[in-house]
């Protein structure tokens, strides 16, 4: 488990396995687009502004896998303790 920060209110909860980082943050009270949720189509990237990603979809090229500054949160989970999203 990681915890999740939203940014723009400040919430913040746990990430159990199991469930996805988009809807840990729906559940805490985001508002996030999605539409494969199976990390093939790019609707819910999302900035990441702090913790480092662990990097689920087929997506991202390598270059921006090591960046580190967005994930696709239908399937990323974190590498962190904590994982602070722009949501
Ligand atoms: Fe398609 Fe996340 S909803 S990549």
């Amino acid at each position: 488990p990681f915890v999740l920060e939203l940014a723009r209110t400040g919430a913040a909860v746990t990430v159990p396995p199991g469930l996805s980082v988009l809807e840990a943050a729906r559940r805490a009270g985001a508002t996030a687009l999605s539409s494969c949720e199976q990390g093939t189509c790019g609707t819910c990237e999302t900035p990441v502004l702090a913790g480092v990603p662990d990097h689920r979809d087929s997506i991202l090229a390598d270059h921006e896998r090591a960046a580190g500054d967005c994930l696709f949160p239908c399937v990323s989970r974190s590498c962190t303790d904590r994982l602070v999203l722009d949501l």
